[in-house]
């Protein structure tokens, strides 16, 4: 739907007039009407860099979900302010590891002998206080356009018997480790936390070399098998391109993998008359198909499929954010405590020098 006009000049006269005070970073699964508003737009690794390179902002607005914004805080100077405009903006995939039960994982590990051979790495959509886990614990963040070289780094430091607990996404660490880094199926086992010792014996956890969270996301698990096969066969030379969220048999089906920046660029490069699957959020997809009319782009679901919280930022809650900040009133704010931030950044510190 077209945006308000009202609410799109008031959030431009909001904007001018806080000026460069003001930073605003989309995500790209942000809506149309909120995107245009971003004075950056990238994936979660390019946000990440980016949000530290305005210190002299002293507002982020942040267009993306929760764990984005606090990462955003952590990266940031102790004088600039993040700002979620909707905080009940999370992410189902970063809910589904908790704090205490990772620190429970990490007990029975190290009782099963295992504390001197485990590295810890987080993809970046989960909490603050995981990723300070990951720091505390030789540990390292990692994201979907850098998986493969954050592994390579975790394997390299324990020795040949390194076994790395990935956190939270299943589907992500289980695509890199086999796809791009050659561990097979059978070297990957899944860590269910509702279970004692995650629901694994003591012969499946010493034959691991991935210890997989029982994580996903809700948005990305839709995409199937089965749809890639009915695409082919309806339409001619169809590429299939997804994110590495996506299940494993889904993604073994696809021509190309990458994150959301990935995404965009392949599109941009593909040539005229090029027909193109794209298995990830919507509101990208839609915005992808309008930019290249001269592409026949498509979307590889067959329902519609949004991430819910995502789209919790829309122009309202936007415009709000930002006439408040004109007021001098800063609301929702996202502020990681000193100690989290600390041992946070120790991981992301090391994911931001990983090589290339
Ligand atoms: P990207 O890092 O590819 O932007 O992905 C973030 C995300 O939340 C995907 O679901
Ligand atoms: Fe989280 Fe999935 Fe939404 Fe990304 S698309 S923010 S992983 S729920």
């Amino acid at each position: 739907a077209p945006s308000d006009p009202d609410l799109v000049a008031r959030a431009r006269a909001a904007k001018e007039k806080l000026g460069d005070r003001l930073f605003v970073l989309g995500h790209h699964y942000q809506r149309d009407e909120v995107i245009q508003f971003a004075d950056v737009t990238g994936d979660s690794f390019k946000l990440a860099r980016d949000a530290a390179a305005r210190p002299d902002a002293e507002y982020i607005v942040f267009c993306g979900v929760h764990f984005m914004a606090e990462s955003a805080d952590i990266l940031t100077g102790p004088e600039q302010k993040v700002i979620l405009p909707d905080l009940a903006a999370g992410c189902s995939m970063a809910d589904m590891a908790r704090i205490a039960q990772v620190e429970r994982a990490w007990e029975a590990l190290a009782t099963a002998g295992m504390q001197d051979v485990v590295v810890p790495v987080t993809y970046m959509n989960s909490s603050a206080a995981i990723k300070a886990f990951c720091g505390r614990n030789g540990g390292v963040v990692c994201t979907s356009s850098n998986a493969e070289v954050a592994l390579d780094w975790a394997f390299a430091q324990k020795g040949e018997d390194t076994k790395v607990l990935f956190l939270p996404d299943q589907h992500l660490g289980r695509n890199t480790a086999v796809l791009q880094l050659g561990y097979s199926l059978d070297e990957c086992v899944v860590w269910n936390p509702l279970l004692p010792n995650g629901g694994l014996t003591a012969e499946e956890l010493a034959g691991a070399r991935m210890i997989l969270w029982k994580g996903h996301c809700s948005v990305h698990g839709r995409f199937s098998a089965e749809v890639i096969d009915e695409l082919r066969a309806k339409v001619e030379d169809l590429n299939v391109l997804v994110h590495p969220e996506c299940q494993h048999e889904v993604v073994l089906k696809a021509d190309l993998v990458g994150s959301t920046e990935f995404i965009i660029k392949t599109i941009e490069a593909a040539p005229a008359g090029s027909s193109w699957a794209i298995g990830t959020e919507l509101n990208l997809v839609q915005r992808l198909a309008n930019a290249h009319p001269d592409k026949n782009i498509m979307f590889l679901d067959r329902n519609v499929c949004y991430c819910s919280t995502m789209n919790r930022i829309d122009l309202p809650h936007f415009v709000w954010a930002l006439e408040n900040l004109v007021d001098g009133v800063v609301v929702n704010q996202i502020e990681v405590d000193p100690q989290t931030e600390t041992d946070a950044l120790t991981a992301l510190q090391r994911m931001l020098d990983l090589p290339g």
